[in-house]
Order: C-alpha cells, then structure tokens, then sequence
C-alpha cells in the first residue's frame, strides 16, 4: 500500500485508504474496550464461517455473498471508530487468501498504480476486454469468486454508471451542434468506446482529465485522432483556475466525487459551473448509502468510499448553487447504488 514515489497525487480527493482512514474517524471518537471485544468475537464468526465454506469447496458466490451480506450489516451496527479497528483485523484472517484470488479484489488491494479506484480496476469490473488476460490467469477459485463480485449491485451500478455517461454525452450532442464536454477524472474515459456521436464526429471536443499520467496517455493512445484529448491535471488545478480550459456544454465528474470531503465537492461544483456554457450542465455521480457491498470493499478490497444520500447530493447543490440562476435534479440509476446530481445553467 506504499504510495508510488513518482505519483503526484492530489491531496483534495481521499484516494489512498490513509487519507480515507483520516477522514473516517476524529481524534475525539473513543473506543469502547468491551464494545470491541464484543464486536471482535462477532467478525472473527463471520470470518470464520466464510473459511470453513471455503475448505469444504462450497460454492464460492454464496460464500462471498454471504460475507458481504454479514460485513454490511456489521458496519452499519458499529460506532465508525470500531469498524476502523475491525478492518485490519478482517484483512489479516485467513479467509483473505481465498478472496485475494478473485483479480478485482485482489488489484484493489494491491493497488498497482499506488491509489484506491485506478482505470485499470475499472476495466477488471467493466469486464472491458483489455482486462481479459488478468481474469483468465487467475485461479479456477478466483474466477468463481469474480463471477460473483463483478455481478455485485455496486458492480452492475459501475457499469450503467458509463452508460449513462454515454447517453449523457450523446444526449448533448443532440441538443448542441459541436458540442464541448469536459471529464474531470476521466480515468480511461470508456464512456467514449460507445458514444455514437464521438464515432460521427459530431463533437467539437471531448477533454479528459485526470490526475494519473498513465490512464492520461491510455486515453490519448486510444482515442487518437477524434475529438478526445486527455490532460494531465488534478482537482486542486482546477479550484484553482490553474488551467485555460475554456467553457463546455457538459461537464462531468463521475468516480470522484465519492473520495472527495462535502467542503471539497461544494467548491469543485461552484468551479465546474463556472465552466459550462449558459443552458450546459454538471453531472456528477457517487455511489450510494444504499451499498451492501460497503463492507466488503473497506475490508478484503481495501477500497473505501464516502457514500452519500440524496440528501447529501442536494446538499452539496444547495450549498454550491446557492440563489444562482440553476435547475438541479436529483435521481438515483436503477438499483439504487449509485446517486446522481445534474445542475444545468441557465440560459442567459
Ligand atoms: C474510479 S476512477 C473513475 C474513472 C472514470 N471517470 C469512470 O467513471 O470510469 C477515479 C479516477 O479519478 C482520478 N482522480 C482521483 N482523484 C483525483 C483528483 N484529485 N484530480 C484528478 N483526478 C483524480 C483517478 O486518477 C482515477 O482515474
């Protein structure tokens, strides 16, 4: 989990699990001994439970549904503080090196590219064909355990979560000839692979960004020659004007805002506004309270996450927007793991 020495990572966005673990827990939230003891004992079943299936060769996807179901509903019991305890305790169980099999779990925990949610994790999960190699090499039992995981409803969220971007994209095109879009943390802007109006040529622009030189340069390779370009630059750079972006139809930041702090969000939402052309809009996505995969994720994947309500959503709109001329809607995708915001601008 060492950080990449060569990565500049933006301070803004919790991507590393230690930023995350800060954000998670104060200094003045104490721990109750007895509380832990009890809540220890209760995890080390749970944990337990999933071993045993695993040495008597059950069915993988039950036994990781069942974990998941049990994780979540521990984290929803416990004080924040406790679960922070518990999470280290359920990594080192013995029951990790059966999931650590599954190539999602076990990219998220290994973190090749120093940071929690890469491209690359997206890919193993979007079963985009680039990831193929990395599923086909692992075991029979971590093939078994990804069949389950990349089914997960946070998984199968992720995936309409792309294609509502792509509709989003296509959409404007329809509305805006030459239309002008902005991806903050494009990550490997799949998105893009189906957009009927990128493949006609019908955008002006399609700028990527993205504070991860890699996926940068994956999507320039990739997309070379059509209205995509991707840049180097993070969420800071743009709070702080520190780029001459010019104005866009649409701008959205999907995959990011669920590692940035409300205060964070608020501001970025203000300047991505300042962004879009009158009559453009702002959509941005985060995944849900609604999760139950939450557990799971934060322990054997080590994949935390800052999930949000609706209400956490108009929250940060009421306080972004303010008394500005904007429209806002707020909606859920169809399982309800994933919540979006959609700010449109108002024509002047
Ligand atoms: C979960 S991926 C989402 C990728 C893509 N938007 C999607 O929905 O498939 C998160 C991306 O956010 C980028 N990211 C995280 N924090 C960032 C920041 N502060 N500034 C710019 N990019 C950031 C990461 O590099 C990564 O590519």
């Amino acid at each position: 989990m060492r950080l990449n020495a060569e990565l500049q990572l933006d301070e803004y966005s919790l991507v590393t699990t230690k930023l995350m673990k800060r954000h998670a827990t104060t200094s003045d939230e104490t721990v109750d001994t007895d509380e832990l003891r009890k809540r220890t004992a209760q995890l080390a079943l749970v944990l337990d439970l999933a071993n045993q299936a695993f040495v008597r060769h059950k069915p993988a996807g039950l036994t990781v549904d069942r974990l998941a179901g049990r994780l979540h509903k521990l984290r929803r019991q416990v004080a924040p503080a406790v679960w922070q305890k518990l999470i280290p305790l359920a990594q080192q169980h013995p029951v990790a090196q059966y999931l650590i099999q599954d190539p999602f779990t076990r990219w998220s925990v290994e973190k090749p590219r120093g940071y929690s949610g890469d491209a690359s994790l997206l890919d193993i999960y979007y079963k985009h064909p680039v990831a193929e190699e990395i599923v086909a090499s692992s075991t029979s039992l971590g093939r078994q355990i990804y069949a389950y995981t990349s089914e997960a409803a946070s998984s199968v969220a992720g995936r309409e979560r792309r294609d509502i971007l792509t509709r989003t994209v296509d959409e404007t095109v329809r509305r805006v000839e030459k239309a002008e879009v902005l991806a903050i943390a494009c990550g490997h802007l799949r998105e893009a692979e189906c957009s009927e109006a990128l493949a006609k040529q019908q955008l002006r622009r399609w700028v990527g960004l993205d504070q991860d030189p890699v996926s940068v340069a994956t999507v320039n390779h990739d997309f070379v020659g059509t209205a995509v370009e991707a840049l180097h630059g993070s969420v800071r750079g743009i709070l702080r004007r520190a780029y001459a972006l010019g104005t866009f139809d649409l701008v959205y930041a999907s995959g990011l805002y669920d590692y940035l702090p409300r205060a964070i969000g608020v501001r970025l939402l203000q300047r991505a506004l300042e962004l879009v052309k009158p009559g453009g809009e702002f959509l941005f996505a985060n995944f849900s309270d609604e999760i139950t995969t939450d557990g799971y994720m934060e322990t054997f994947m080590d994949w935390p996450l800052i999930l949000r309500s609706a209400d956490d959503m108009w929250s940060i709109i009421n306080a972004a927007i303010g008394k500005g001329s904007f429209e806002a809607q707020v909606y859920y995708g169809s399982n309800r793991n994933i919540v979006y915001g959609k700010v449109r601008k108002g024509d002047l």
